[in-house]
């Protein structure tokens, strides 16, 4: 094959930034990939390259929830909305479904999912994590890459994962998008790299290196990361590629390359094997490949990974294959999508307001309650591959709006709407709020994070509410009704006193089509809330990092002008129903805990248990409770159920001060309960 053929081959290009000549040009020399073509547009240059190189193209996009690029697909709730859930199985269906749809479009690739954690909330892509957990991320995200990939790649209905961003991003400095990590190799391999390691066992067949860097090496050109750990360690088979203009980032944003010749060398020799829209890196690479800087073995070890892929998914014999169009919103995925996003939905706090009972007027005040794009959050076709704030929104979508207007009459109430808020306060909304009111017996108050508050580059220092929602917020306050606050938000955000003055308070983060709909099922008593966070809500930004399983030795244990615990922590969901927890035993022998779990309450429900462990002396300091095992679990009313959890070594074990991953000897604790709050768990010792 000549070099020229090989350099196109390793390089993505977008096709979104250049014209369809030029498109086609790139296609007739064997380009390795597109990302963000559509449909027949694909097709037309996938005819090119068969033509022309005799070698399929890869298409790629960001179906990451759902194929939300396409304005017909199906939208399921963020991943962080998602991972409320605890429910591998469900990921998995949508992934498959996500893969069906994305098929469709005649495209073989996701840029899904996201394994990075959620440490701080100040970043702007907290919604695309699984949270701030390795073990539910590495579970959640494991089972995503199967629904994907399927048991047979090379089906019409498959196509090829994407676990992203390779590594760190969730512990920059600061939280700040791409940003410098400040961590060792061991705190790398102990916090973030679990996750990764679930989607290499689960066969992910392509990795993406991230922005940002460790410790000043950028991710991009870090061989000990790309080639000693993922590749040689973990053994990944799949292969490599950079994220958006990488390669040029070393040049402009990271300066560790002088030129953008410099960097296309540190990034192949770094391991990555397709490089993502940086155009230059075509001629760079011939060119150092020539001039004897750059061995042609590792373009051709980068090709090798790149046709390998594009074989096991059947491109080579079927250029041209696709899912059946009508998988695109199909009823099912539609049906599917009602489920999610019913497991999604996280109750906060409820004095038993909820759910709304006897004849009732209800004002809902919040113009959150009513905008699909708020539902819907990030990384659809209001938000990529350009901001479109015009994009007509298709049906079906329920928004929380929408769904309390067609559930109340049933209910015998009232409902009433008004605004109450743009993005800057607005007097005239907040009058109009207060006096539509007044006339309520009940206030459901919706707020969140607006769309332009989110996503990549958008990371916030304040994570309160907007200005213009708190001030109708204390307004409504005055009136002295009850009030029951539903947040739609890409994340936690900061909102002590919204809690403090609502009765009730739930959470959907981004529900996705049907979030809404789950919500006022869940206000009026038609779902029973299962779902537990995935994530902890600071109670003031400056509490951050506020993830759960802190390191003990913190002298003062707390900040001495905020409470000593989160708003709400990672765990926490509460049930209309009650569960309890009798009975747990754990045999050291079989390292089995078993415990009997019972529906306490008059209405049937999903309790979400988590099993943590401590290790209580170790070589190097350790949190003080770690999540190894969680199990969803239906009971009618007075229904109990033992369950049990069969436990390893390596589930307790920890990385020392060598790197290793060991399990050391000694005292351990092993904690069990509906949350990860001391006061919701069982404790039990033991020796290993
Ligand atoms: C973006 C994101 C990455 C995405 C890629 C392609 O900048 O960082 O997550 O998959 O570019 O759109």
């Amino acid at each position: 094959m000549p070099l020229e053929r090989k350099a196109a081959g390793i390089l993505q290009l977008p096709y979104t930034s250049m014209s369809k000549d030029e498109a086609i040009r790139w296609a007739r020399l064997g380009l390795g990939s597109f990302l963000h073509v559509l449909g027949d547009e694909a097709r037309e240059l996938q005819k090119e390259a068969m033509e022309h190189a005799g070698v399929p193209i890869i298409f790629g996009i960001d179906a990451i929830h759902g194929h939300a690029l396409n304005m017909d697909a199906t939208v399921y709730p963020s991943q962080l909305s998602m991972a409320s859930s605890f429910d591998p199985d469900m990921l998995e269906r949508v992934g498959r479904a996500t893969a069906e749809e994305v098929s469709a479009d005649g495209l073989h690739w996701t840029f899904s999912p996201v394994f990075c954690l959620a440490r701080d909330i100040r970043l702007g892509r907290v919604d695309e994590t699984f949270g701030e957990d390795k073990y539910l991320s590495g579970e959640l995200g494991a089972a995503m890459i199967r629904g994907y990939q399927g048991d047979d790649l090379s089906s019409d209905l498959s196509i090829l994962a994407c676990a992203k961003h390779f590594i760190g991003i969730g512990e920059a400095a600061g939280a700040r998008d791409s940003y410098d990590a400040e961590i060792t190799e061991r705190r790398m391999r102990a916090e973030l790299l679990p996750p990764f390691e679930r989607a290499v066992e689960a066969g992910c067949r392509s990795f993406m290196t991230a922005y940002g860097s460790i410790d000043g090496e950028p991710c991009t050109s870090n061989a000990h990361l790309l080639r000693d750990i993922l590749k040689d360690e973990l053994g990944f088979d799949g292969f490599a590629v950079t994220d958006w203009d990488n390669v040029n980032y070393l040049v402009k944003m990271q300066y560790t390359a002088g030129d953008v010749k410099e960097a296309s060398l540190l990034a192949i020799e770094g391991g990555n094997d397709m490089i993502m829209t940086t155009e230059e890196f075509y001629s760079s690479a011939i060119e150092l490949v020539r001039e004897g800087r750059l061995p042609e073995r590792l373009i051709d070890e980068a090709l090798y990974r790149i046709l390998s892929a594009k074989y096991d998914l059947g491109l080579f014999e079927k250029p041209y294959k696709q899912a059946p169009s009508d998988r695109i919103g199909a009823p099912e995925h539609i049906e599917l999508n009602r489920s999610v996003a019913d497991e999604c939905v996280v109750l906060l706090k409820n004095d038993s307001i909820l759910p709304l009972k006897g004849k009732q007027k209800i004002a809902i005040i919040g113009n959150t309650a009513d905008d699909i794009r708020c539902h819907y959050g990030d990384w659809t076709y209001f938000t990529h591959p350009s901001p479109n704030p015009d994009a007509a929104p298709r049906r079906p979508y329920v928004t929380l709006l929408e769904g309390l207007r067609d559930r109340a009459p049933s209910h015998g109430h009232t409902v009433s709407y008004e605004r109450g808020y743009e993005l800057y306060s607005d007097k005239a909304y907040i009058d109009k709020a207060v006096s539509a009111a007044k006339c309520a017996d009940v206030i459901i108050f919706a707020c969140g994070d607006l769309i332009d508050r989110i996503g990549e580059t958008h990371d916030c220092a304040t994570m309160e509410l907007l200005p213009s929602q708190s001030a109708v917020f204390s307004a409504l306050s005055e009136l002295g009704k009850p009030i029951v606050t539903v947040l739609i938000a890409s994340k936690p955000m900061c909102i002590p006193d919204i809690v403090k003055g609502s009765r009730a308070v739930l959470t959907a983060f981004n529900g996705g089509m049907f979030g809404g709909d789950s919500l006022a099922k869940a206000i009026y008593g038609e779902l029973n809330p299962e779902g537990k966070l995935p994530i902890s809500f600071p109670y003031h930004t400056g509490q951050q990092p506020t993830y759960y399983n802190t390191l003990p030795g913190w002298h003062a244990d707390r900040y001495k002008d905020v409470p000593r615990e989160p708003l709400f922590v990672f765990g926490d969901g509460l049930s209309y129903t009650e569960f309890s927890y009798t009975g747990a035993a754990f045999d050291e022998k079989t390292l089995t805990l078993s415990v009997n779990i019972k529906n306490t309450g008059d209405m049937a429900g999903t309790e979400i248990t988590q099993v943590y462990f401590r290790d209580l002396v170790s070589s190097v300091i350790t949190p003080v409770k770690q999540l190894i095992a969680f199990k969803r679990t239906k009971l009618q009313p007075g229904e109990e159920e033992r369950i049990e959890f069969k436990l390893s070594e390596r589930d307790l074990s920890l990385v020392n001060r060598e790197c290793r991953r060991v399990t050391e000897r000694g005292e351990f604790e092993i904690m069990v309960g509906g949350s990860s709050r001391d006061t919701s768990l069982t404790r039990i010792r033991f020796t290993l």
